[in-house]
């Protein structure tokens, strides 16, 4: 099985929860990215500051993590959507392994609650220079909705790495 590390960022526990699960599921490794200066997650705030954030393209400092890209062959990335997009403490780790990352496999999951992941996925892609992604998941909050059919397709998605 490919060496997978899981890479995600959660403000509200949706993506994590993939996010282990995933992990679990293909024996991978569990990377949180957490901010040094937490996003507010409460009230205006919350959407205010985050999304502003997003929209910006901010790379916000990160706490120390631990990431050595040799251990990996695939990198399964985790986000909330926000403002259409992926979460910046994303993208302050794609920015800040950029070398270490050429040539790996890239999966991804996208946490929403509405509207606007394709646009996500799109600019992740982007970001990272690829035509595509091996394996992609995108399901509408699924801790705070929780439902069999998502744990399924979480399930499923689970399949398709191991697969590989
Ligand atoms: C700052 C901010 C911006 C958001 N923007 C969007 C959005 O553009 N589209 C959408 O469907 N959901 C949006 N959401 C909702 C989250 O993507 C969704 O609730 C997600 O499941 C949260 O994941 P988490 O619990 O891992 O933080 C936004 C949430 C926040 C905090």
């Amino acid at each position: 099985m490919k060496r997978t590390a899981v890479v995600y960022y959660s403000m509200s526990g949706n993506t994590e929860y993939v996010a282990k699960t995933v992990a679990e599921s293909v024996s991978g490794t569990l990377i949180k990215l957490t901010p040094k200066k937490e996003y507010p997650s409460k009230g205006f705030s919350k959407f205010f500051w985050g999304g502003k954030s997003a929209v910006m393209g901010d790379t916000p400092a990160l706490e120390d993590y631990s990431f050595d890209a040799e251990n990996f062959d695939r990198i399964v990335f985790g986000t909330p959507v926000w403002a259409s997009s992926f979460t910046p403490p994303l993208r302050t780790f794609i920015k800040d392994n950029r070398e270490a990352l050429s040539g790996k496999e890239f999966a991804c999951f996208f946490c929403f609650s509405g509207g606007g992941a394709d646009k996500a996925e799109e600019k992740l892609k982007k970001f990272l220079e690829i035509g595509d992604f091996s394996a992609i998941l995108v399901f509408v909050d699924p801790l705070a909705k929780k439902s069999a059919e998502k744990d399924e397709k979480i399930e499923e998605f689970c399949k398709k790495l191991a697969e590989e």
